[in-house]
Protein backbone atom coordinates (compact mmCIF):
# COMPACT_ATOMS: atom_id res chain seq x y z
CA UNK A 1 0.00 0.00 0.00
CA UNK A 2 1.45 3.45 -0.87
CA UNK A 3 0.58 6.60 2.24
CA UNK A 4 -2.55 7.65 0.33
CA UNK A 5 -3.77 3.72 0.58
CA UNK A 6 -4.10 3.06 -2.59
CA UNK A 7 -3.10 -0.18 -3.62
CA UNK A 8 0.26 -0.09 -6.44
CA UNK A 9 -1.14 -0.33 -9.76
CA UNK A 10 1.88 -2.76 -10.91
CA UNK A 11 5.55 -3.03 -8.92
CA UNK A 12 8.09 -0.48 -10.65
CA UNK A 13 9.58 0.28 -7.45
CA UNK A 14 13.77 0.81 -7.38
CA UNK A 15 13.24 1.78 -11.06
CA UNK A 16 14.04 4.79 -12.47
CA UNK A 17 12.03 6.55 -15.24
CA UNK A 18 12.86 9.36 -17.12
CA UNK A 19 9.62 10.63 -18.94
CA UNK A 20 10.09 13.23 -21.42
CA UNK A 21 7.10 15.68 -22.18
CA UNK A 22 7.10 17.58 -25.90
CA UNK A 23 5.21 20.20 -27.26
CA UNK A 24 1.62 19.02 -27.86
CA UNK A 25 -1.98 19.21 -26.61
CA UNK A 26 -1.73 15.91 -25.15
CA UNK A 27 0.88 17.07 -22.91
CA UNK A 28 -1.45 17.25 -20.12
CA UNK A 29 -2.27 13.39 -20.15
CA UNK A 30 1.43 13.38 -19.57
CA UNK A 31 0.25 13.78 -15.77
CA UNK A 32 -1.92 11.28 -15.54
CA UNK A 33 0.78 9.14 -16.51
CA UNK A 34 3.59 10.57 -13.75
CA UNK A 35 0.25 9.36 -11.28
CA UNK A 36 0.31 6.27 -12.46
CA UNK A 37 4.25 5.77 -12.38
CA UNK A 38 4.25 7.01 -9.02
CA UNK A 39 1.89 4.94 -7.47
CA UNK A 40 3.67 2.14 -8.82
CA UNK A 41 6.57 3.06 -7.22
CA UNK A 42 8.78 4.07 -9.67
CA UNK A 43 11.40 6.96 -9.49
CA UNK A 44 10.27 9.64 -12.02
CA UNK A 45 12.01 12.06 -13.36
CA UNK A 46 9.94 14.56 -15.63
CA UNK A 47 12.10 16.52 -18.41
CA UNK A 48 9.92 19.15 -19.99
CA UNK A 49 10.76 20.38 -23.66
CA UNK A 50 10.45 24.51 -24.16
CA UNK A 51 7.20 23.88 -25.91
CA UNK A 52 5.39 21.12 -23.56
CA UNK A 53 6.02 24.25 -21.12
CA UNK A 54 2.94 25.99 -23.61
CA UNK A 55 0.78 23.27 -22.70
CA UNK A 56 1.59 22.15 -19.11
CA UNK A 57 3.32 23.65 -16.21
CA UNK A 58 6.35 21.94 -13.72
CA UNK A 59 3.91 21.94 -11.06
CA UNK A 60 1.53 18.88 -11.31
CA UNK A 61 5.16 16.70 -11.96
CA UNK A 62 6.88 18.25 -9.22
CA UNK A 63 4.19 17.13 -6.92
CA UNK A 64 3.54 13.83 -8.04
CA UNK A 65 6.74 12.79 -8.74
CA UNK A 66 8.61 14.47 -5.98
CA UNK A 67 11.37 15.26 -8.17
CA UNK A 68 12.70 18.53 -9.55
CA UNK A 69 11.32 19.31 -12.96
CA UNK A 70 14.08 19.42 -15.62
CA UNK A 71 13.25 22.49 -18.38
CA UNK A 72 16.27 23.49 -19.48
CA UNK A 73 20.10 21.61 -20.35
CA UNK A 74 21.71 24.01 -18.64
CA UNK A 75 20.22 24.00 -15.68
CA UNK A 76 22.30 22.26 -13.54
CA UNK A 77 20.61 21.71 -9.88
CA UNK A 78 23.46 19.55 -8.78
CA UNK A 79 27.76 21.15 -9.23
CA UNK A 80 29.15 17.47 -8.64
CA UNK A 81 27.15 15.91 -12.02
CA UNK A 82 26.10 16.75 -15.30
CA UNK A 83 22.77 16.58 -15.65
CA UNK A 84 21.53 15.12 -18.48
CA UNK A 85 24.32 12.58 -18.61
CA UNK A 86 23.70 11.75 -14.47
CA UNK A 87 20.38 10.79 -15.59
CA UNK A 88 20.77 9.22 -18.96
CA UNK A 89 23.38 6.53 -17.06
CA UNK A 90 20.55 6.28 -14.32
CA UNK A 91 17.75 5.62 -15.97
CA UNK A 92 16.41 2.12 -16.58
CA UNK A 93 13.62 3.49 -19.41
CA UNK A 94 13.18 6.52 -21.38
CA UNK A 95 10.02 7.04 -21.55
CA UNK A 96 8.76 10.25 -24.64
CA UNK A 97 5.30 11.00 -24.16
CA UNK A 98 3.73 12.37 -26.17
CA UNK A 99 6.01 12.83 -28.85
CA UNK A 100 5.86 15.36 -31.25
CA UNK A 101 6.63 14.81 -35.04
CA UNK A 102 9.19 17.80 -34.21
CA UNK A 103 10.92 15.86 -31.61
CA UNK A 104 10.69 12.59 -33.85
CA UNK A 105 12.63 14.04 -36.44
CA UNK A 106 15.18 15.63 -34.09
CA UNK A 107 15.88 12.19 -32.74
CA UNK A 108 16.11 10.50 -36.07
CA UNK A 109 18.48 12.81 -37.09
CA UNK A 110 20.81 12.93 -33.67
CA UNK A 111 20.07 16.94 -32.98
CA UNK A 112 21.01 17.68 -29.21
CA UNK A 113 19.55 21.17 -28.66
CA UNK A 114 17.96 20.70 -25.60
CA UNK A 115 17.81 18.94 -22.59
CA UNK A 116 15.33 15.82 -23.89
CA UNK A 117 17.36 15.08 -27.19
CA UNK A 118 20.46 15.58 -25.24
CA UNK A 119 20.09 13.03 -22.76
CA UNK A 120 18.54 10.46 -25.26
CA UNK A 121 21.76 10.49 -26.79
CA UNK A 122 23.51 9.59 -24.09
CA UNK A 123 21.73 7.31 -22.38
CA UNK A 124 21.74 2.93 -22.52
CA UNK A 125 18.54 2.51 -21.43
CA UNK A 126 15.61 1.22 -23.66
CA UNK A 127 13.40 4.48 -24.85
CA UNK A 128 10.17 4.21 -25.33
CA UNK A 129 7.91 6.97 -28.10
CA UNK A 130 4.53 7.64 -27.98
CA UNK A 131 3.57 9.96 -30.98
CA UNK A 132 0.42 12.07 -31.13
CA UNK A 133 -0.21 14.41 -33.51
CA UNK A 134 -2.37 15.56 -36.60
CA UNK A 135 -3.09 12.16 -38.66
CA UNK A 136 -1.72 14.13 -42.05
CA UNK A 137 1.18 14.38 -39.91
CA UNK A 138 1.30 10.87 -38.80
CA UNK A 139 0.54 9.83 -42.16
CA UNK A 140 3.37 11.62 -43.44
CA UNK A 141 6.17 10.11 -45.24
CA UNK A 142 9.13 12.10 -43.10
CA UNK A 143 7.19 11.11 -40.06
CA UNK A 144 6.82 7.94 -41.36
CA UNK A 145 10.64 7.06 -42.09
CA UNK A 146 11.60 8.90 -38.92
CA UNK A 147 9.95 6.46 -36.84
CA UNK A 148 11.00 3.52 -39.19
CA UNK A 149 14.79 4.93 -38.06
CA UNK A 150 14.11 5.22 -34.67
CA UNK A 151 12.56 1.51 -34.64
CA UNK A 152 16.10 0.45 -36.43
CA UNK A 153 17.97 1.87 -33.26
CA UNK A 154 16.26 -0.10 -31.30
CA UNK A 155 13.92 2.37 -30.43
CA UNK A 156 9.89 0.93 -28.87
CA UNK A 157 7.35 3.11 -30.66
CA UNK A 158 3.66 2.71 -29.58
CA UNK A 159 1.18 3.19 -32.59
CA UNK A 160 -1.35 6.08 -31.71
CA UNK A 161 -4.97 5.47 -31.05
CA UNK A 162 -7.33 6.22 -33.78
CA UNK A 163 -10.32 8.48 -33.04
CA UNK A 164 -11.25 13.07 -32.79
CA UNK A 165 -7.81 14.96 -33.01
CA UNK A 166 -7.83 18.00 -31.08
CA UNK A 167 -7.25 19.81 -34.34
CA UNK A 168 -10.93 18.84 -35.34
CA UNK A 169 -9.50 15.88 -37.80
CA UNK A 170 -10.42 12.07 -36.84
CA UNK A 171 -8.16 9.26 -37.78
CA UNK A 172 -5.03 7.78 -35.71
CA UNK A 173 -3.11 10.41 -33.84
CA UNK A 174 -4.35 10.56 -30.38
CA UNK A 175 -1.86 9.44 -27.61
CA UNK A 176 -2.71 6.52 -26.26
CA UNK A 177 -4.20 6.30 -22.62
CA UNK A 178 -1.93 6.86 -19.56
CA UNK A 179 -2.80 3.41 -18.23
CA UNK A 180 -2.06 1.80 -22.06
CA UNK A 181 1.12 3.33 -22.09
CA UNK A 182 1.98 2.67 -18.22
CA UNK A 183 1.39 -1.35 -19.21
CA UNK A 184 4.27 -0.77 -21.98
CA UNK A 185 5.86 0.66 -19.64
CA UNK A 186 5.87 -2.87 -17.25
CA UNK A 187 6.51 -5.05 -20.00
CA UNK A 188 9.66 -3.46 -21.00
CA UNK A 189 11.03 -3.45 -17.81
CA UNK A 190 10.15 -7.04 -16.93
CA UNK A 191 10.14 -8.73 -20.57
CA UNK A 192 8.33 -11.50 -20.37
CA UNK A 193 9.95 -14.92 -20.76
CA UNK A 194 7.36 -17.75 -21.46
CA UNK A 195 10.02 -20.05 -19.52
CA UNK A 196 7.12 -21.28 -17.36
CA UNK A 197 4.41 -21.89 -20.06
CA UNK A 198 1.93 -24.38 -19.05
CA UNK A 199 3.22 -25.11 -16.04
CA UNK A 200 0.80 -25.99 -13.17
CA UNK A 201 2.05 -23.46 -10.19
CA UNK A 202 -0.23 -22.69 -6.94
CA UNK A 203 1.28 -19.74 -4.96
CA UNK A 204 0.21 -19.30 -0.98
CA UNK A 205 0.11 -16.08 0.34
CA UNK A 206 -0.55 -13.46 3.30
CA UNK A 207 -1.42 -14.52 6.79
CA UNK A 208 -3.85 -16.77 7.85
CA UNK A 209 -6.52 -15.27 10.65
CA UNK A 210 -7.85 -17.13 13.34
CA UNK A 211 -10.82 -15.85 15.09
CA UNK A 212 -11.25 -15.94 18.85
CA UNK A 213 -14.82 -14.36 18.68
CA UNK A 214 -16.28 -12.25 16.23
CA UNK A 215 -14.08 -9.28 15.98
CA UNK A 216 -10.72 -10.33 16.96
CA UNK A 217 -7.94 -12.68 15.52
CA UNK A 218 -4.36 -13.82 15.89
CA UNK A 219 -2.76 -12.99 13.03
CA UNK A 220 0.37 -11.63 11.78
CA UNK A 221 1.70 -8.54 9.62
CA UNK A 222 2.64 -10.14 6.10
CA UNK A 223 1.09 -8.11 3.74
CA UNK A 224 1.09 -10.78 1.42
CA UNK A 225 2.92 -8.79 -2.07
CA UNK A 226 5.85 -11.64 -1.64
CA UNK A 227 3.25 -14.40 -2.49
CA UNK A 228 1.30 -11.54 -5.16
CA UNK A 229 4.41 -10.50 -6.66
CA UNK A 230 5.49 -14.52 -7.21
CA UNK A 231 1.88 -15.10 -8.68
CA UNK A 232 2.08 -12.38 -11.31
CA UNK A 233 5.39 -13.56 -12.47
CA UNK A 234 4.80 -16.90 -12.79
CA UNK A 235 1.56 -15.61 -14.71
CA UNK A 236 3.26 -13.34 -16.60
CA UNK A 237 5.85 -15.78 -17.67
CA UNK A 238 3.42 -18.24 -19.13
CA UNK A 239 1.82 -20.40 -15.53
CA UNK A 240 -1.68 -21.60 -14.93
CA UNK A 241 -1.27 -19.87 -11.46
CA UNK A 242 -3.79 -20.58 -8.49
CA UNK A 243 -2.96 -18.41 -5.87
CA UNK A 244 -4.97 -19.31 -2.25
CA UNK A 245 -4.47 -16.07 -0.05
CA UNK A 246 -5.33 -15.37 3.06
CA UNK A 247 -6.89 -11.58 3.77
CA UNK A 248 -4.79 -8.62 2.40
CA UNK A 249 -4.99 -5.25 1.47
CA UNK A 250 -4.17 -6.58 -2.28
CA UNK A 251 -5.53 -5.90 -5.09
CA UNK A 252 -6.36 -9.60 -6.26
CA UNK A 253 -3.88 -9.94 -10.01
CA UNK A 254 -6.55 -10.77 -12.62
CA UNK A 255 -4.15 -13.70 -14.46
CA UNK A 256 -4.70 -16.19 -11.54
CA UNK A 257 -7.27 -18.65 -10.10
CA UNK A 258 -8.48 -17.08 -6.76
CA UNK A 259 -8.86 -19.52 -3.84
CA UNK A 260 -9.79 -16.66 -0.43
CA UNK A 261 -9.32 -18.62 2.41
CA UNK A 262 -9.47 -17.00 6.22
CA UNK A 263 -7.58 -19.36 8.74
CA UNK A 264 -4.74 -22.27 8.63
CA UNK A 265 -7.46 -24.87 8.81
CA UNK A 266 -9.09 -23.61 5.27
CA UNK A 267 -5.76 -22.80 3.32
CA UNK A 268 -4.71 -26.62 4.85
CA UNK A 269 -7.73 -28.08 2.94
CA UNK A 270 -7.16 -26.14 0.29
CA UNK A 271 -4.13 -26.67 -0.67
CA UNK A 272 -4.28 -30.41 -0.58
CA UNK A 273 -7.31 -30.09 -2.87
CA UNK A 274 -4.86 -28.52 -5.38
CA UNK A 275 -1.88 -30.97 -4.61
CA UNK A 276 -2.76 -33.71 -7.00
CA UNK A 277 -2.66 -31.19 -9.73
CA UNK A 278 -0.09 -29.34 -9.29
CA UNK A 279 3.90 -29.11 -10.54
CA UNK A 280 4.90 -26.30 -8.34
CA UNK A 281 3.90 -25.47 -5.08
CA UNK A 282 5.58 -22.02 -3.66
CA UNK A 283 4.44 -21.86 -0.14
CA UNK A 284 4.72 -17.94 0.84
CA UNK A 285 1.94 -17.78 2.95
CA UNK A 286 2.66 -16.56 6.78
CA UNK A 287 0.90 -19.35 8.71
CA UNK A 288 -0.47 -18.88 11.96
CA UNK A 289 1.09 -22.29 14.01
CA UNK A 290 -1.73 -21.53 16.47
CA UNK A 291 -5.46 -20.79 16.98
CA UNK A 292 -7.61 -20.15 20.28
CA UNK A 293 -8.63 -23.29 21.50
CA UNK A 294 -12.31 -22.34 21.55
CA UNK A 295 -13.89 -20.39 19.25
CA UNK A 296 -16.17 -18.29 21.18
CA UNK A 297 -19.26 -16.97 19.05
CA UNK A 298 -20.66 -14.02 21.04
CA UNK A 299 -17.98 -10.97 21.47
CA UNK A 300 -15.85 -11.84 24.65
CA UNK A 301 -16.93 -8.79 27.38
CA UNK A 302 -13.98 -7.42 29.21
CA UNK A 303 -13.68 -8.17 32.79
CA UNK A 304 -11.70 -6.90 35.75
CA UNK A 305 -9.07 -9.44 35.96
CA UNK A 306 -6.33 -10.14 32.98
CA UNK A 307 -7.68 -12.59 30.36
CA UNK A 308 -6.43 -16.50 29.71
CA UNK A 309 -6.88 -17.56 26.01
CA UNK A 310 -5.85 -21.12 25.76
CA UNK A 311 -4.16 -21.91 22.01
CA UNK A 312 -3.78 -25.12 20.00
CA UNK A 313 -1.18 -26.08 17.50
CA UNK A 314 -2.37 -25.77 14.03
CA UNK A 315 -1.86 -28.23 11.20
CA UNK A 316 1.91 -28.00 9.57
CA UNK A 317 0.40 -27.84 6.32
CA UNK A 318 4.39 -28.65 4.35
CA UNK A 319 4.32 -31.78 6.77
CA UNK A 320 0.67 -32.63 5.32
CA UNK A 321 2.24 -32.02 1.87
CA UNK A 322 5.22 -33.92 2.45
CA UNK A 323 3.03 -37.03 3.69
CA UNK A 324 0.98 -36.66 0.64
CA UNK A 325 3.00 -35.56 -2.43
CA UNK A 326 4.45 -37.17 -5.71
CA UNK A 327 8.55 -37.01 -5.49
CA UNK A 328 8.31 -35.32 -9.17
CA UNK A 329 6.53 -32.00 -7.19
CA UNK A 330 8.61 -29.24 -6.51
CA UNK A 331 7.60 -27.51 -2.78
CA UNK A 332 9.41 -24.20 -2.49
CA UNK A 333 9.13 -23.16 1.58
CA UNK A 334 9.35 -19.61 2.92
CA UNK A 335 11.49 -19.14 6.71
CA UNK A 336 11.04 -15.61 8.11
CA UNK A 337 13.65 -15.60 11.03
CA UNK A 338 15.11 -13.01 12.64
CA UNK A 339 18.51 -14.77 13.96
CA UNK A 340 20.23 -17.40 12.51
CA UNK A 341 18.63 -17.26 9.55
CA UNK A 342 20.23 -19.86 7.57
CA UNK A 343 20.31 -22.20 10.17
CA UNK A 344 17.14 -22.47 11.02
CA UNK A 345 16.08 -22.29 7.33
CA UNK A 346 18.53 -25.57 6.59
CA UNK A 347 16.37 -26.99 8.76
CA UNK A 348 12.99 -26.22 7.56
CA UNK A 349 13.94 -27.43 4.36
CA UNK A 350 14.95 -30.87 5.69
CA UNK A 351 11.76 -31.20 7.84
CA UNK A 352 9.57 -30.24 5.27
CA UNK A 353 11.58 -32.31 3.20
CA UNK A 354 11.49 -29.20 -0.08
CA UNK A 355 12.98 -28.81 -2.65
CA UNK A 356 13.81 -25.57 -1.75
CA UNK A 357 14.04 -23.00 1.15
CA UNK A 358 13.24 -19.18 0.48
CA UNK A 359 14.55 -17.58 3.97
CA UNK A 360 14.95 -14.00 4.59
CA UNK A 361 15.90 -11.40 7.98
CA UNK A 362 12.76 -10.17 8.38
CA UNK A 363 14.59 -8.17 11.37
CA UNK A 364 16.60 -6.44 8.63
CA UNK A 365 15.44 -3.30 7.19
CA UNK A 366 14.53 -3.72 3.74
CA UNK A 367 13.04 -7.44 4.02
CA UNK A 368 10.67 -6.78 6.64
CA UNK A 369 7.20 -7.31 6.05
CA UNK A 370 5.46 -4.64 4.87
CA UNK A 371 8.51 -3.72 3.18
CA UNK A 372 8.78 -3.11 -0.87
CA UNK A 373 11.74 -4.65 -0.91
CA UNK A 374 13.76 -8.27 -0.35
CA UNK A 375 16.66 -9.62 0.62
CA UNK A 376 16.86 -13.42 0.50
CA UNK A 377 18.57 -16.99 0.42
CA UNK A 378 17.82 -19.34 -1.83
CA UNK A 379 18.64 -22.75 -0.04
CA UNK A 380 18.26 -26.18 -1.73
CA UNK A 381 19.25 -29.41 -0.47
CA UNK A 382 22.74 -30.07 -2.99
CA UNK A 383 23.77 -26.85 -3.41
CA UNK A 384 25.81 -24.27 -1.88
CA UNK A 385 23.41 -21.16 -0.55
CA UNK A 386 22.71 -18.60 -2.65
CA UNK A 387 22.31 -14.80 -1.44
CA UNK A 388 20.28 -12.47 -3.69
CA UNK A 389 21.03 -8.63 -3.13
CA UNK A 390 18.17 -6.23 -1.66
CA UNK A 391 15.80 -5.97 -5.00
CA UNK A 392 12.13 -5.27 -5.09
CA UNK A 393 9.35 -7.69 -4.24
CA UNK A 394 8.70 -8.52 -7.82
CA UNK A 395 12.61 -8.58 -8.86
CA UNK A 396 13.16 -11.12 -6.09
CA UNK A 397 10.31 -12.90 -6.94
CA UNK A 398 11.63 -13.40 -10.54
CA UNK A 399 14.72 -14.72 -9.14
CA UNK A 400 13.19 -17.00 -6.88
CA UNK A 401 11.28 -18.60 -10.18
CA UNK A 402 14.44 -18.55 -12.45
CA UNK A 403 15.90 -20.93 -9.02
CA UNK A 404 12.87 -22.73 -9.41
CA UNK A 405 12.67 -23.45 -12.85
CA UNK A 406 16.59 -24.14 -12.93
CA UNK A 407 15.77 -27.04 -10.35
CA UNK A 408 12.61 -28.30 -11.75
CA UNK A 409 14.23 -28.50 -15.55
CA UNK A 410 16.92 -30.13 -14.33
CA UNK A 411 15.37 -33.27 -12.46
CA UNK A 412 12.68 -33.02 -15.52
CA UNK A 413 15.27 -33.96 -17.70
CA UNK A 414 17.61 -36.34 -15.25
CA UNK A 415 13.98 -38.78 -14.57
N1 LIG B 1 4.04 -23.28 7.22
C1 LIG B 1 3.05 -24.23 7.04
N2 LIG B 1 2.18 -24.48 8.04
C2 LIG B 1 2.29 -23.86 9.22
C3 LIG B 1 3.33 -22.92 9.43
C4 LIG B 1 4.18 -22.65 8.41
O1 LIG B 1 2.97 -24.80 5.96
N3 LIG B 1 1.42 -24.14 10.19
C5 LIG B 1 4.96 -23.02 6.10
C6 LIG B 1 5.09 -21.56 5.73
O2 LIG B 1 4.14 -21.21 4.73
C7 LIG B 1 6.51 -21.47 5.21
C8 LIG B 1 7.25 -22.51 6.03
O3 LIG B 1 6.25 -23.39 6.54
O4 LIG B 1 6.61 -21.81 3.86
C9 LIG B 1 8.01 -21.97 7.19
O5 LIG B 1 7.16 -21.17 7.96
P1 LIG B 1 7.67 -20.52 9.32
O6 LIG B 1 6.52 -19.81 9.98
O7 LIG B 1 8.93 -19.74 9.06
O8 LIG B 1 8.11 -21.82 10.11
P2 LIG B 1 7.45 -22.73 11.17
O9 LIG B 1 7.55 -24.12 10.63
O10 LIG B 1 6.10 -22.26 11.57
O11 LIG B 1 8.48 -22.59 12.36
P3 LIG B 1 8.69 -21.42 13.43
O12 LIG B 1 7.43 -20.60 13.43
O13 LIG B 1 8.94 -22.17 14.68
O14 LIG B 1 9.91 -20.66 12.96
Amino acid sequence: MNRAGNEAVADLSGKTIVLGVTGGIAAYKAISLVSLLAKSGADVHVALTKSAGQFVTPLPFVSLSKNEVITDLFDEPNPREIAHIALADRADLVVIAPTTANFLAKAATGLADDFLSTMLLATHAPVLVAPAMNVNMWNHPTVRSNVARLQQFGYHVMTPAAGNLACGWVGEGRLPEPDEIHAQIVKLLYPVRQDLNGQRIVVTAGATREHLDPVRVLTNPSSGRMGYALAQAAAARGAEVTLITGPTQLQLPSSCRIIRVTSAAQMEQAVLQELPNLQILLMAAAVSDFRPANYIPNKVKKTEGPLQIEFVRNPDILLSVAEQRKAQQFIVGFAAETEHVEEYAKGKLVGKKLDLIVANDVSQVGAGFESDTNQVLLISPNEQVQQLPMLSKMDTANAILDKVHQLFSERTVNE
